[in-house]
């Protein structure tokens, strides 16, 4: 008889080591490469974008996580969001609250949070991860912002969540 995990509440298939024990409820890794995914439009004009993992209705726990490609002029008005989120700036310049960040920064806003405006100097990428707000427990969106068909306008594009 197997024994049960006290935080999966799965049957311990392996007690392991310091990691902890391996049960019937750990998962494996999921592998995808950029390549394989066509750009799809963000919201916001001049931002493409290939979220290359995304919530589902299934699992809206799932991050969106994938990369943003940003042509030199666009940007994004001051808004907010319930969920979390992080940045990696990949190559490009852009500014933020008057302050021009590059490659190599990393931004994390947590959750609820409001971002800043942005403004793209140079054209360039940055490497997103959005998450369900450990706070708020609201999760990441991604029908209907990172895989638009048409863009609305600016105004009327909800500035909340
Ligand atoms: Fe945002």
């Amino acid at each position: 008889m197997s024994e049960i995990d006290p935080i999966t509440l799965a049957p311990i298939l392996n007690p392991g080591g310091i990691g902890g024990p391996l049960t019937a409820a750990h998962q494996e890794m999921v592998v995808k490469h950029r390549d394989d995914l066509e750009w799809d439009k963000l919201r916001y004009e001049g931002q493409s974008t290939k979220m290359m993992f995304h919530p589902t209705q299934e699992d809206p726990t799932i991050p969106n996580a994938g990369v943003v490609k940003y042509e030199k002029g666009s940007g994004h008005p001051l808004h907010s969001h319930y969920f979390a989120q992080i940045w990696y700036i990949l190559a490009g310049k852009f500014e933020i609250n008057g302050v021009v960040y590059g490659e190599g920064t990393m931004v994390f806003h947590a959750d609820p949070h409001y971002e800043h405006a942005l403004t793209t100097l140079e054209d360039g990428e940055i490497l997103y991860v959005q998450y369900m707000g450990p706070t708020t427990r609201q999760p990441a969106i991604y029908e209907g912002r990172f895989n638009m068909k048409t863009r609305r306008s600016l105004e009327e594009e909800s500035r909340a969540v």
